[in-house]
Formats: C-alpha cells, structure tokens, sequence
C-alpha cells in the first residue's frame, strides 16, 4: 500500500476528490494524512469525518523576531517536512497549497511530490490565472497536474485539461469550468503515480500505459 500525505490550504475539492475516488476504486494506496498551513482551512472537516489523520502547520507561527522573510519560510518548511516524514508518505499532492517551496523542501520531495496548478502550463504560472487568460483574450483555458520541482509551476506535466473560454464568462464560471476537470484529471494523476504508471525520462514523464493524458 502506497501512503499519500495531501496538503491543504483551504476548500479542499481536490484534496476530497482524491480521497473518495481513491476509496471507491480501491487503488494501492491509503490517505495517511491531511495536513494545512492554515488552522481554518474547510477540507481538514471533511479529512477528519472521513477518519483520515490531519495536522495543522501554521506558517504564520514562523515569523520570529529578528528572522528575516526567508528565514521563516525554510524554518516553516523545515517543520512542515518533519510533521509529513511523520506520516512516511511515499506521495506528497499538493491540492490547492497556497505556498512557495523552498529549494530544500522540493529537493527532499524530488519526484514524489505533485501539484496541480490551474492554467495550462507553462503559460500563467503564478496566481490569479483565469483572469490573466480573460485579460490576454485565450480561448482555452485550463489545469495541469506537474512534478513540484524548485522552480515555482514547473516541472514534468503529468496531465493537462481543457476548457473553452465562452462569450460572457468571467474569472468565476471559467474557474468553476475547469476545476470540474481538475477533480477527475488530479485523482486520475495520483492513481497512475501510485500504481507505477509514470515514470520520469529525461525531466519528460512516460505513461508506462500510454493511457490519454488529457482531459476535456
Ligand atoms: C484549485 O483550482 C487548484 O488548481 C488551485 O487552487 C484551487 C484549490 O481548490 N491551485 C493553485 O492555484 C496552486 N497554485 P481546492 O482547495 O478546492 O482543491
């Protein structure tokens, strides 16, 4: 059994996709912990009705007198990584992380460690996507799964999925149009990672499948 620690900053939709669709397809895995850099954050009620262990790492807790910005982050990295090692995950899925990762952390993390981001890579990393791609007059918009390397919204695609920009669509409805996606593409992703279906050559990822990697 692969065990997979899901980290969470908020709502947690896709974090709640990966959990049921791991439970109703049986996969070879379990869902060791839930795990948010914010107490508040909805998805750890779900995770804890579901009986599933969750931790809170609060990163507004690292800001110590005399640190400066970057001290924090790694301290809080630091910590963070010491409460998942806790859960000996062979899978880290960042599901709407709202955090930049510190070199150290995605190092200790290389190649088991994934995220979705919600714009087609490598166009729009970043924040505020979907209206960067209304503003730009895009067509398509969309979501891609990715290994977390160093470099923020980087790293091997896994997945991607495409949505239509339609007449009078704003950031909400395009947002609410692809996460639609993103909930069968994510779980799809995680399954073919615990399974051994994917398989990094190059900095490139190879389906041993060959199943479609795209979704629409
Ligand atoms: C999702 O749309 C995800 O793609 C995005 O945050 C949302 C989280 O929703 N992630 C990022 O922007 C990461 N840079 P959720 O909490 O309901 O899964």
């Amino acid at each position: 059994m692969k065990r997979i620690v899901i980290l969470i900053s908020g709502r947690g939709s896709n974090m709640e996709a990966i959990v049921r669709a791991c439970a109703a397809e049986g996969w070879p895995a379990q869902i060791a912990a839930v795990i948010s850099n914010k107490p508040d954050a909805a998805g750890l009620n779900f995770a804890a009705a579901h009986g599933i262990a969750t931790a809170v790492v609060d990163h507004k807790a690292f800001r110590q007198p005399g640190m400066d910005a970057q001290q924090a982050r790694e301290a809080f990295d630091a910590e963070l990584q010491r409460v998942i090692d806790g859960f000996a995950p062979d899978l880290v899925v960042l599901a709407g992380f709202m955090r930049i990762l510190t070199p150290a952390f995605t190092a200790h993390y290389a190649e088991r460690m994934l995220n979705i981001h919600p714009s087609l890579l490598p166009a729009f990393t970043g924040l505020h996507t979907h209206a960067r791609a209304l503003e730009m007059g895009c067509k398509f918009v969309g979501a891609t799964v990715h290994f977390v390397t160093a470099e923020l919204d980087h790293g091997a695609i896994v997945a991607q999925a495409v949505a239509p920009v339609l007449p009078g669509d704003d950031e909400d409805t395009l947002s609410a149009r692809v996460l639609k996606l993103e909930h069968r593409m994510y779980p799809q992703a995680v399954r073919w990672f615990v399974e051994g279906q994917l398989r990094l050559v190059d900095g490139r990822v190879e389906q041993l499948s060959g199943a479609s990697q795209s979704f629409s």
